[in-house]
């Protein structure tokens, strides 16, 4: 690794199946270095997940910048507070403490989406724009993250609005269009009932649509029936790393 990839920041993306790393470069938006991946060790506990960091990190044995690490779900200061499709252990874990710890660097751990939404604002789908924009991953769960004017408001779990009496992810996620073998219009029918709840609760200016089925975008996003301008998101399986490393570099008190 070259002296310039040094002091970047570092993003992690912690998911289900795979973690995945990278130096990045903040001016570029994009990865400094090759990106690398192992697997996520089952059961995920956060001491497991810890050692798979430290790992994935001396990969990478010239990087010495702070560490940005995506979690799918709430974190304040760095406490986990939900876990809706992860190990209940996560529940209460101080993770910035806990990964800085076993790794040696700076850590500072994220919402999944309030990360992806952090690198579609000034990277994607979202640059420049202001008022009030919605990110919405569509995966094994529904992530939100809402930004106003480029800035984030976090945590806003907007997966888990009740619609009809069902928990909006469990209608209308990719992983439930999957399940129950939905093809694109059924699935969008969904669509179209979640972006227009969202649509009457938040009046916003853009909806971007985030995760790995923003690469099938084609597909549905002209079904849904929504009043609000609604794209694609950009960075598709950047977003993590980049938005992660963006929030550690940007890390201070109010985290
Ligand atoms: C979690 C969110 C997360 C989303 C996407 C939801 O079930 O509650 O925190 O952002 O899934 O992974």
């Amino acid at each position: 690794m070259s002296d310039e990839t040094r002091d970047l920041p570092f993003g992690i993306d912690f998911g289900g199946s795979g973690i995945k790393g990278a130096p990045v470069d903040l001016e570029a938006g994009d990865f400094a270095a090759e990106r690398v991946r192992i697997k996520t060790p089952q059961p995920s506990t956060p001491e497991a997940v810890a050692g798979v960091f430290a790992e994935l990190l001396a990969g990478f044995d010239d990087s010495s910048g702070s560490v940005g690490v995506t979690v799918p779900a709430v974190v304040r200061h760095g406490v986990v507070s939900s876990a809706a499709n992860i190990d209940a252990s996560w529940i209460g874990t101080d993770a910035d403490a806990l990964f800085t710890k076993a790794t040696g660097r700076d850590v500072h751990v994220v919402n999944d989406a309030d990360a992806a939404g952090l690198a579609e604002v000034r990277y994607g789908a979202a640059m420049g724009r202001g008022g009030l924009v919605i990110v919405t991953t569509l995966g094994t769960g529904i992530g939100s993250a809402i930004l106003y004017d480029g800035v984030l408001v976090p945590n806003s779990e907007l997966g888990h609005l009740e619609i009809d009496g069902h928990d909006a992810e469990d209608r209308a996620a990719s992983s439930v269009k999957e399940l129950e073998g939905l093809s694109y219009p059924e699935w969008a029918q969904r669509l179209t009932v979640y972006y227009r709840t969202l649509e009457r609760l938040f009046s916003p200016d853009l909806f971007v649509v985030g995760g790995g089925v923003s690469k099938d975008a084609d597909e549905f996003m002209h079904l849904i029936g929504i009043e609000t301008e609604i794209v694609p998101a950009k960075l598709e399986n950047r977003a993590g790393i980049v938005g992660a490393a963006l929030w550690a570099a940007e890390a201070g008190d109010e985290h």
